[in-house]
């Protein structure tokens, strides 16, 4: 098996009870305010087209497109990918793909999105940054970056100051957001959750 099909297991097993935690499924009014103010304070106006990467169940991509914008998501997950294309279906709007495929080398068109956002993924790519890099190939001129990332009581994670350090050898200027506010994650935390934000 390779190191992708492991992962893409991995995330399978993971997708029935994904969207339990609430920064994952946004159930709760509140949580979801929370994420859709935060996102919209750092994206352009609407409509703009959104790759996002490592999409999940699809939460992050149906509440930018209900706010208006292009979204294509991917994810190396097959069942994850068939969790969001059935709230894709559940939402009525028209202006989401989602397809399967590694973030570490997105098939999607180069040159072309107004905003690359991934959510606790960068983390997890063999080599973030050759991944990050990939994926500034994938932004229109004044295109930016958008990265929710933390480094967990796990242990697992990156830093904010890895991950800025991880955009900056992009060539590109970043600032870190830090998110240590209970309405983003449904409780309070301990560990360092970040945004990493990256205009053009
Ligand atoms: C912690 S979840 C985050 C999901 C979503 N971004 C969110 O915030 O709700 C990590 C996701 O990244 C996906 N993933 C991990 N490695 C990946 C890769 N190399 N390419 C694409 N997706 C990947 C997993 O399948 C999983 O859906």
């Amino acid at each position: 098996m390779t190191r992708s099909e492991h992962t893409a297991e991995a995330w399978d097993a993971e997708a029935p009870t994904f969207d339990e935690a609430a920064d994952h499924g946004l159930h709760d009014p509140a949580v979801r305010a929370a994420w859709q103010s935060l996102l919209l304070d750092h994206l352009p106006p609407a409509p703009a087209r959104v790759a996002d990467l490592g999409c999940g169940t699809g939460t992050l991509s149906v509440l930018l497109a209900e706010c208006g914008y292009w979204v294509d998501g991917l994810d190396l997950s097959p069942a994850m990918v068939g969790l969001a294309e059935e709230k894709a279906a559940a939402s009525s709007d028209r202006s989401l793909t989602f397809r399967v495929g590694d973030a570490a080398d997105p098939a999607l068109p180069d040159g072309t999105y107004d905003v690359v956002l991934s959510r606790h993924v960068l983390w997890a790519l063999p080599d973030p940054a050759a991944g990050l890099e990939r994926w500034t190939r994938l932004l229109a001129p004044g295109g930016r970056l958008l990265l929710v990332e933390g480094s967990w009581s796990t242990g697992a994670g990156l830093t904010a100051e890895q991950t800025r350090s991880l955009v900056e050898s992009t060539g590109r200027e970043c600032a870190v957001l830090p998110l240590p506010e209970e309405h983003y994650w449904g409780r309070p935390i301990e560990d360092e959750r970040y945004l990493v934000h990256s205009p053009a």
